[in-house]
C-alpha cells in the first residue's frame, strides 16, 4: 500500500492537529454527510464497503447500524476505546496521533443512527491520552464542527470522553454501558442488544475506535474504493499490534487476506533472540495459540478460523521456544483471575481453581494427574458462563494443552517445577514477599 488509511500520522507529520487535519481531507465526509447525504445512505455506504467490527467479534459496522430503531428517541453512540486485551495498542496510537479520524468516524456514526450525544470510553490508564483527545474534540468545537446547528444544519452532536476505572471486563460492551451509567462494571444479560435497549436503556451502536476510524475514507471515496483492499468477506484494511519476541514491535497496517502470519513476523523483523519463533498469541490472552506450523496461514477472519483461531482484537504476540507454555498458559489464567467480574460462579471459581493447578506445577508438586485435571476445570467453564471472558479464559489452557502437550509432560517429567525462578515468580504474584520473615510458603514449599 502506498499511503495509510489509519495511521496517517506515518505519513503526514502532525496530522493529529485540527489545521494539519483539515488540510489532508479531513472532516470533509463529515459536511459532505451532514450537508448532502440522508442519513440512510451514509448506513448503505458502510454496509456496502462490508467494514467489519475491529474490536474482536468482526460484525459488520453497518449491518449494525441499520439494526437501530428510527422512531426512539435519545439513541447514542458509544466508541469502545478500552483497549485491554494484553498485547492491544492500536487504538491508543489513533486516538493519540491521529484523532481527528476516530472523532470523524464518530461523528458519522452519530449522524447515520440519529444520535445527539456520543461518548467515548477510554480505559482508566489512559489518562494522557484521554487528555489529548480532548483536546482534539475541543478544537473541533472552535471550528464549528462539533456543536449546535451543524453545517447551517438542524443536526446537532456532541461528543464527551469518559474514563473508566481500569477493568478489562469493562471492554465487554454490556459492562461498558453499565460503567459508562456509573455502575459496577459487569455484563448485562443479552438479548435485549444495545442497538434496542443500551445506554441509559436507549437505542445505542458500540464500535472499536478502529472500526470508526475506516469511516470517514469509506464515506468520501465510496465502498468500491475500500473494497480494493482485503477479500470479499474480509474487505479493507486492519491493524496489526506486534510484539514479544520481534525484533521492531509496533503496529503495522496491512490489507485483510494479502500476508500470512510468517509475512507478518519478517516485517517486524523477525526473531528478537536468533531463536526460533514457537508460537503466536493471534488476539493477546483471550485467542487460542497458534503453533508455528500454522504460520502459512492468511491475515484474515476466515482464514484464522480456518487453522482453528481468530483475527479478534489483533494483538500478536510472538514467542520464541525458550518460552515454556506451562508458565505462559498460567500467566494468562492469573490475569483471567484476576479480571473475573465475579457475577457468575463458573468464571470465578473456575479461574480460581484453574490458577491453583498452575501454581502446584511451577511450585513443583505436581503431577500427570494435575495436568489431566486442567482439561476438567475447564469443562466447567466451557459454555456455563455468563459472558465471554469465561470462554476466553478457557483458551489458554484448552490451546497450549492441544499443541503442546510435550511442554506439560516434560515439565512432569523434568522436574522444572519448583526452580527459584518459578518459586520467586509465585511468590511475587502472591505478595508473599511483603512477608517480613524472609521465609515464605507457597503450597507448602520455602521460599527464601
Ligand atoms: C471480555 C471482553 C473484552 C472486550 N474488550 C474489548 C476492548 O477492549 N475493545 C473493544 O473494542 N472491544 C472489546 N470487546 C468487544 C466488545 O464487546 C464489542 O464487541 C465491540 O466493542 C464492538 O465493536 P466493533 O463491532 O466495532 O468491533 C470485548 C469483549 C469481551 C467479551
Ligand atoms: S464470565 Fe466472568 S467476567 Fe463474565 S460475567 Fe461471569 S464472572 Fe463476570
Amino acid at each position: 500500500m502506498e499511503k495509510h488509511i489509519l495511521l496517517r500520522d506515518l505519513d503526514v507529520p502532525n496530522i493529529r492537529d485540527l489545521a494539519v487535519y483539515s488540510q489532508h481531507e479531513g472532516y470533509a465526509a463529515w459536511k459532505k454527510a451532514v450537508t448532502g447525504m440522508k442519513p440512510d445512505e451514509v448506513i448503505t455506504v458502510v454496509k456496502d464497503s462490508g467494514l467489519r467490527g475491529r474490536g474482536g467479534a468482526g460484525f459488520p459496522a453497518g449491518v449494525k447500524w441499520s439494526f437501530i430503531p428510527k422512531d426512539v428517541f435519545p439513541k447514542y453512540v458509544t466508541v469502545n476505546c478500552d483497549e485491554s486485551e494484553p498485547g492491544t495498542f492500536k487504538d491508543h496510537q489513533l486516538i493519540r496521533h491521529n484523532p481527528h479520524q476516530v472523532i470523524e468516524g464518530t461523528a458519522l456514526c452519530a449522524y447515520a443512527i440519529g444520535a445527539n450525544v456520543a461518548y467515548i470510553y477510554c480505559r482508566g490508564e489512559f489518562r494522557e491520552p484521554a487528555r489529548e483527545l480532548q483536546k482534539a474534540i475541543d478544537d473541533a468545537y472552535a471550528a464549528g464542527l462539533l456543536g449546535k446547528n451543524l453545517f447551517g444544519s438542524n443536526y446537532s452532536l456532541d461528543i464527551y470522553v469518559h474514563l473508566g476505572a481500569g477493568a478489562y471486563i469493562c471492554g465487554e460492551e454490556s459492562a461498558l454501558l453499565e460503567s459508562l451509567e456509573g455502575k459496577i462494571g459487569q455484563p448485562r444479560l443479552k438479548p435485549p442488544f444495545p442497538a434496542v435497549s443500551g445506554l441509559y436503556s436507549k437505542p445505542t451502536v458500540i464500535n472499536n475506535v478502529e472500526t470508526l476510524a475506516n469511516v470517514p475514507p469509506i464515506v468520501l471515496n465510496g465502498a468500491a474504493w475500500y473494497k480494493q483492499w482485503g477479500t470479499e468477506k474480509s474487505p479493507g484494511v486492519k491493524l496489526f499490534s506486534v510484539c514479544g519476541h520481534v525484533k521492531n514491535p509496533g503496529n503495522y497496517e496491512l490489507p485483510l487476506g494479502k500476508y500470512s502470519i510468517q509475512e507478518l513476523l519478517e516485517m517486524a523483523g523477525g526473531s528478537m533472540t536468533g531463536r526460533p519463533i514457537k508460537a503466536v498469541l493471534p488476539a493477546g490472552s483471550s485467542s487460542p495459540i497458534i503453533p508455528a506450523s500454522n504460520f502459512h496461514a492468511k491475515l484474515d477472519y476466515e482464514a484464522m478460523a480456518a487453522i482453528g483461531s481468530v483475527l479478534g482484537s489483533c494483538s500478536w504476540i510472538f514467542m520464541d521456544d525458550s518460552v515454556d507454555m506451562v508458565w505462559a498458559a498460567r500467566k494468562m489464567i492469573r490475569f483471567f483471575k484476576h479480571e473475573s467480574c465475579g457475577k457468575c460462579t463458573p468464571c470465578r471459581e473456575g479461574t480460581h481453581w484453574a490458577l491453583s493447578v498452575y501454581d502446584k506445577l511451577l511450585s513443583g508438586k505436581g503431577t500427570i494427574e494435575d495436568v489431566n485435571l486442567i482439561g476438567e476445570v475447564n469443562k466447567q467453564i466451557i459454555g456455563k458462563c455468563f459472558c465471554p471472558l469465561g470462554e476466553f479464559a478457557t483458551s489458554s489452557m484448552t490451546f497450549t494443552l492441544k499443541h503442546f502437550k510435550q511442554d506439560y509432560v516434560d515439565f512432569i517429567d523434568q522436574k522444572k517445577g519448583g526452580s527459584d525462578v518459578y518459586l520467586k515468580e509465585l511468590a511475587r504474584d502472591h505478595h508473599l514477599h511483603e512477608l517480613h520473615s524472609g521465609v515464605v510458603s507457597v503450597n507448602g514449599i520455602k521460599v527464601h
